[in-house]
This record gives C-alpha cells, structure tokens and sequence, in this order.
C-alpha cells in the first residue's frame, strides 16, 4: 500500500493530487423522500428512517465528556477493530477526533485519515495534532456526499454515533466503499434503537435491522455484530472482494 509507506507530506500530497473517488455520479433522487422535520431531524427519509440533524461545533466538549470511557468503552472498541500497525483507518465524522487519536498509536507505520465537514472540528484536531506532535493523523475536509478519500486506499473506516447525521448517505457509502482496499471493512458504531432505556435521542440511534439494510444496498457484505459495548451495536461490514455491486 502506497499511502503507508509514504510520510505525512507525501500521504498529503496524494490526497490532493489523487482525483477522489467522489467523481462518481449516481442518480439518487429517488431514495430519499421529504417529510414534515421531526424535533431532532431534518425531515429527509432514507430507506424509512429519518436523517437526524448534524451535532454542531459548539458540542465538542460533549464528544470529550469523561463518561465516554465508562459508557462506551473506547479502548476495547479500538482493540475489537484488530487493525494491523500499518493499516489506513479513516474515522468518517471524526468530530474532535475522540477515536482518531486513540487509533493512531495502534497504528504507527499507517494513517489515519480523520474526515469531518465541519471546518471547526478540523481545526480542533490539528490543534491536538500540533500539540502532541502526532505524525500519522492526517485531517480531511470531506463533503455531504463524499469522504474525499482516494480510491481503493482504506483498510478500515470507522464511524462511531455519525453515520445516522450523513445528509447524503447512499452517495457518502458508495464513495466510502469505492474508497476502501477490496476486502476492507467498515466499523459502524451506533447507539441500539432497539433498547428504550438508552438514553439517546431516537434520531441518533440505529437497529441493527436498518443498518444492515442501509449497507446492503451500496453494496457492503455484513460480516458480524458484537454487542460488548454497553450501548452501542459495533456492527462489521466489508467491501467484497470481487466485481463492485450495488447502487
Ligand atoms: C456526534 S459527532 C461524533 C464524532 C466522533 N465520531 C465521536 O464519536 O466522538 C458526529 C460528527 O459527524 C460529522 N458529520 C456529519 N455528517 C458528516 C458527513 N457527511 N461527512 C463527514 N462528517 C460528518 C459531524 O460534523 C460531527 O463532527
């Protein structure tokens, strides 16, 4: 894998250079369907679940609260993902980078690539950057639509209580997985709709029905749910490894 290998200037500069996979175009007005906003959504219907409203900048110090260890257990969620010390990981809505700079000692001779569409997040995490001279985190505005990730270069993306805020999420999924090496994975974490006495807003929780659906249609294999986490399904999804599928 070239993007390994290379140091941070150089993974920088394939980033830019490299065309994102985001060049797709895909006709995809006909899988969301418009209704009525709800208190905490934006009234946007994909496959029968309403798209919730994106966390704002001005919660960073949320996604940092100390009883995050304890109610979601970080550290073992890292261990689960078995990354490799030279895999690529990009943290789709990486926020503050809560999980970024807990992967990025797992992997020394890799990358992470920490995307967000909030200017203010990016600028948060390169502060954390700069500070503590991290050299394999590299920040990337993405889009709505799109990761802006260069093709065929992930060996695992992470999404940890964001996927359920993606505005575009058929087109953010086909993109994340043209992105992804052949056989790489997807790690969804998300708060269990299934379970009423988590005390999450509805919008931002999943069953593990709907993701299941959600990723079977831009094409990614399930591979497994574990459910060690308190509250939150760690749900494994792959790329396959032959022809590309779905829409
Ligand atoms: C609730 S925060 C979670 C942050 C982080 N994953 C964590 O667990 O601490 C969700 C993040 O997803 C980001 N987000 C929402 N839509 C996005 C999109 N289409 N692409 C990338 N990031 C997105 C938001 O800006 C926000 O920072």
């Amino acid at each position: 894998m070239l993007l390994r290998r290379l140091g941070p200037v150089f993974a920088l500069l394939i980033l830019f250079a490299a065309p994102s996979v985001g060049a797709q175009d895909v006709d995809t007005s006909d899988v969301y369907r418009q209704t009525t906003p709800s208190r905490d959504g934006i009234g946007k219907v994909y496959m029968g679940r309403e798209i919730s409203r994106v966390m704002g900048h001005r919660g960073a110090a949320w996604l940092e609260r100390p009883e995050r260890a304890r109610n979601e257990k970080p550290s073992l969620l890292v261990d689960s993902m078995a990354l490799s010390p030279d895999a690529v990981v990009a943290d789709l809505g990486a926020g503050t980078g809560y999980f970024t700079f807990r992967i990025a000692p797992r992997v020394p001779d890799g990358r992470v690539f920490a995307v967000d569409i909030q200017p203010e997040m990016l600028d948060i995490m390169r502060d954390t950057i700069a500070a503590q001279g991290i050299d394999n985190v590299t920040p990337v505005k993405g889009t709505v639509r799109d990761p802006a990730l260069p093709a065929d270069s992930v060996d695992a993306a992470l999404m940890v209580d964001a996927y359920h805020e993606f505005s575009h999420p058929r087109e953010m999924m086909r993109n994340l997985r043209a992105a992804l090496v052949p056989g790489g994975r997807v790690y969804l974490v998300e708060y269990r709709k299934e379970d009423p006495d988590i005390p999450i807003k509805p919008l931002h929780k999943m069953t593990e029905a709907q993701a299941k659906k959600e990723m079977r249609a831009v094409g990614l294999e399930w591979v497994a749910t574990e459910e060690m986490l308190p509250r939150q399904h760690f749900m494994i999804f792959q790329k396959p490894s032959g022809p590309e599928e779905g829409n």
